[in-house]
């Protein structure tokens, strides 16, 4: 019996009673998406599955994503991301996801899901910190709606490198740069499964507004920026280990705490990561 409970915020739901090492039958993986769908995120608890078995999970809902920094690839897992602070680990890569974001915005075919697998967790700090932004946006008045409904938004991987007081991403080399050149995506952009309309990535990637001028531009992207940052849009997951946490990249942002080098096993943090593009097969 699956079991969905509040999670400790505005929005998010935890799910208890299911195993993925037991894999998921469509029925009940249509059910999760829909969980997904309709409340941003969802912290599957107490999974003890294998990195294969956690593949496959991933793969249900889309095609997982190889990021451009190679380096951050877990060796024999392209698709999958090792994340935290081991000592592998320098300050930039420690930190690469602490600033407000959502995942691959940089890019034109940008991801839609994206889910961390808890193995290691520091007893202090390490949060995952998630804004709702379909919430954000329903709350804007119809008249500011109305202003930005059509306007396009100017992204690149790195373009707010140290704006507003957040870290500093890692540089890419000229041949990463070469891959990623920059895009455009709506800045309320309809989900691809539902439909419904959302504030995409109004943080992060997003430099510019195109067509607009640069000071104009600046201003309204900071503007939404802070509008979705708001308490009553967050929510911010302390995990546990063992949980997975899922959520919509395309109607939230998200920025992971920042954090140390550990000091001892107490404070050392590890987390698979796995984003996928596209949809779910079952909806395709
Ligand atoms: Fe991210």
């Amino acid at each position: 019996m699956i079991r969905y409970e509040k999670l400790d915020g505005p929005f998010g739901r935890s799910v208890y009673g299911l195993d993925l090492a037991d894999g998921i039958p469509d029925g009940k993986f249509q059910r999760l998406t829909k969980a997904l769908y309709d409340h941003r995120v969802l912290v599957l608890k107490n999974q003890a599955c294998s990195v294969d078995q956690y593949l496959k999970f991933g793969r249900l809902w889309g095609t997982p994503i190889q990021h451009v920094v190679h380096t951050s690839r877990t060796p024999d897992y392209p698709d999958l991301l090792s994340v935290g602070n081991l000592p592998d680990k320098d300050d930039v890569s420690r930190n690469s996801a602490a600033f407000w974001h959502t995942d691959q915005a940089y890019e034109a075919d940008v991801a839609t899901a994206t889910m961390l697998y808890a193995r290691k967790v520091p007893s202090i700090g390490g949060e995952t910190r998630i804004v709702d932004t379909k919430a954000a946006y329903d709350d804007l008045d119809s008249s500011i709606k109305k202003n930005i409904e059509n306007l396009m938004a100017v992204h690149f991987y790195g373009s707010t490198s140290g704006r507003d007081g957040e870290r500093k991403t890692r540089e890419l080399t000229d041949s990463q740069a070469a891959r990623v050149p920059p895009v455009l995506h709506p800045l309320v952009r309809p989900h691809t499964i539902t439909g419904e309309q959302a504030l995409y990535a109004v943080a992060g990637t997003a430099f510019a507004i195109d067509g607009m001028k640069e000071g104009e531009s600046n201003s309204l992207i900071a503007t939404l920026k802070a509008h979705c940052l708001q308490d009553k849009y967050l929510y911010a997951h302390k995990y546990e280990v063992g949980d997975i946490a899922i959520w919509d990249t395309q109607m939230t942002l998200h920025c992971a705490t920042p954090i140390g080098a550990p000091k001892n096993p107490d404070s050392e943090r590890l987390l698979w990561r796995i984003s996928v593009r596209g949809k779910p097969a079952i909806y395709q």
